[in-house]
Formats: structure tokens, sequence, C-alpha cells
């Protein structure tokens, strides 16, 4: 890459347009958001050198409990941490631990360090859960389930309503999710799959990244001053490591004032994800009908050279080698991210490239 992330953007000396990654509102290089994490870096440096508190920490977290509309919402230095900091902070509320097999590398990294049971169902399968729970879940035992929300790779939506089904019938029972991919992209508005599956309850428990949709770096973990206050006292990343640059943290802010004062950003996403899908619906793929903006086909297609040729166009998309990811299936896919800032003439142009290579 030799220019800020964009739609249209230049890599390796040529302006393409670009269809990977997960910057679904291209933030992380809008000049506001550039110009924000100058600013803060110019008056604050790069860190404080230790754990000390910096102005800017304080305007974040307002901003972000305004966004998740919560108490509280954890800010650390990785979206990576922000799974293992949640289920330490919530080890005391929880005696056995079910995962997605196919979790993100994140949820997985973090399920030793918690000292519980592990267990694991079929990847993306409620009756596989259930059979599970039924089968490991021992009288009075509080099992977690942790998935991910949106699924990095393939896209895919866990089916978080039928988990909560089946988990209600075991008392005290929590949901915690990854939601790196579904915060600021999925839900009315933009508080992830929890919200888009009507699941902000109880016992309901999100963690993600500002380094996707918000178009910066840091973990968060968004939830109520009792949720805050576990995670400080069990998760020791909260004091053993250095918080997010204070550049990072404006960073932040300044994109989501981006998307508050322009709505029609997500409106365009929303579009612009239906558009993809149902232009590759057209072209023969089996495609989900979700608002996810990550679209992954799979098929009978040389997808290597699928990708070389759009490269020659000036079109630029991801293939994800088989098992080539912590989600990917045992076949090569064709990842497209989907933004809010690419052209519909740029999504037509990707799908008539396809259709002429296929
Ligand atoms: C599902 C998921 N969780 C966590 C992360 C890590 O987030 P970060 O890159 O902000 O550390 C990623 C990164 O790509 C991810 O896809």
């Amino acid at each position: 890459m030799e220019s800020p992330l964009g739609a249209r953007m230049r890599i390796n000396g040529r302006d393409v347009d670009y269809f990977c990654g997960t910057s679904y509102f291209c933030l992380h290089g809008h000049p506001k958001v550039i110009e924000a994490a100058c600013a803060a870096t110019r008056r604050y440096g790069m860190g404080p050198g230790t754990l000390a508190h910096v102005e800017v920490y304080s305007e974040l977290q307002e901003k972000l409990r305004n966004w998740f509309n919560v108490e509280q919402v954890v800010s650390l230095i990785s979206g990576y941490s922000s799974p293992m900091a949640m289920l330490q902070g919530l080890r005391d509320d929880f005696d056995i631990v079910i995962i997605d097999a196919a979790i993100h590398y994140s949820g997985k990294d973090a399920t030793p360090t918690l000292g519980k049971p592990v267990h694991s169902f079929r990847h993306l399968d409620p009756d596989h859960l259930s059979e599970v729970l039924a089968g490991e879940v021992k009288p009075g035992q509080r099992p977690v389930v942790v998935t991910d929300g949106v699924f990095p790779s393939s896209g895919a939506l866990a089916p978080l309503q039928e988990y909560r089904r089946h988990l209600d019938k075991y008392h005290g029972s929590l949901l915690a999710i990854d939601d790196s991919h579904g915060m600021g992209a999925i839900g009315s508005t933009g508080r992830g799959s929890l919200q888009y599956f009507g699941l902000e309850n109880d016992g309901n428990f999100l963690a993600g990244t500002l380094s996707k949709a918000f178009g910066a770096l840091g973990g968060i973990i968004p939830g109520d001053e009792a949720l805050s206050k576990k995670i400080m006292a069990n998760a020791m990343i909260m004091r053993g490591a250095s918080p997010i640059p204070p550049g990072s943290a404006a960073a932040a802010i300044a994109a989501m004032e981006v998307l508050e004062n322009n709505p029609g950003m997500r409106e365009r996403l929303v579009e612009n994800v239906a558009h993809m899908r149902c232009g590759l619906r057209k072209l023969g793929f089996a495609v989900a009908e979700n608002p996810v903006p990550i679209v992954t086909v799979q098929g009978d297609v040389d997808f290597h050279k699928l990708r070389a040729q759009l490269e020659q166009r000036d079109i630029i998309v991801k293939v994800t080698k088989a098992f080539g990811y912590s989600d990917a299936p045992d076949v090569p896919t064709l990842r497209l991210a989907v933004f809010s800032e690419h052209t519909s003439e740029q999504i037509n142009r990707l799908l008539s490239s396809i259709a002429e290579f296929l």
C-alpha cells in the first residue's frame, strides 16, 4: 500500500479498486481521521510510556459509551486481546467454556488462560451446540458459549438467537462474542451482532476492536460498570500493557464523528452490500442474504487465476486459501470486502469482470 486506505487507492505503483480488508467505511484513510491522529500525536506524543492517563482517553470513553449506549467501555491495546480480557473479567461467572470450533485465534488463545474446561461445537451449528451442552454441562454448572459474531474470513453471521435459546435452559449461562467485524458495521445503529439479533440483554457480552469499522486501532469491551470492574480486577493485560496511542484514540473519536455526521455512509454500506450480494447471486453463486460487508463465494472456479486476472484490471480482491484462516473452509474462497465508499460503478465493474473471466 502506498496511499491511505480507500475504495480507490494506490498499491504497487498503480491506482486500484480495493475490495480487501476490514475498514468498512474506509475511515483509516479519511482525511479527518488522519488529521485527528496527527493533532493528538503532536499534542500528546506517541503515548504516555506507562499506564498514565491522557485526556483523549476520557473523550474516547465518552464517545464509545454513547455509541454503545452502555455505562462503560473498557479500552485496551488490541482487538486481539479483547476477548481474552472480557472472558478473564467474567471468569467467576462461568464454570465451563463451549466454543465454536472455528472461533478466531484471539478467542482460541484466550481459553487456556481461563483455567476452566473447554469444549467445542461444530462451526455455526446450534443443534450440535445443544448436544454438547447436554453432554458436558453438569448440574449447577454455568456455561459460557464463545463465538465470533461475524466470522472474519467467510463473513458468516453466527446464529446467536438459536445459541441463546439453547443456553436459556442453563441457569446463569453466558454468551460472549468477539464482534470485531460486527461493531460499527451491522445493527440498526451500528452496535454490532447483538443489536442486529435483538440480544443486548443480561448474560450476553461482546468484545471487539477499533481497528476495523472504526478506522483506528485498539480493543474495546462495552458493558456495565460491574463488567468493567471485573475486567480491571481479573485481566492482567489491563495492568501490564500500554494503552492505545493517543493518536489512535483521537482517530477513533473522529471516525465515530464522521459516521454520526454522515448517516448516509451506513446507508450506503447497506446498499453496497445488497448490490454485491445480489450481483454475485445473478452470477450463480450461493450468497447469503444479510448485511455483513464480507461477501465470500466458493465453487468450481480457479479463484487464484481469477484474482490475478482482476489484478490485471487494477481490481484487488483476496482469495483465502483452504484452511488459510481461523474460519476458512477446506476449499479456496474469494473474499470480497464491501465498503460504504465503493461506487456502484466500481461494484458493477468488479461483477462484470468476474462474469467475463468465469
Ligand atoms: C474476529 C477477529 N477478532 C479479533 C481480531 C484482532 O483485532 P485487531 O487487529 O484489532 O487486534 C481480528 C483481526 O483481524 C478478527 O478478525
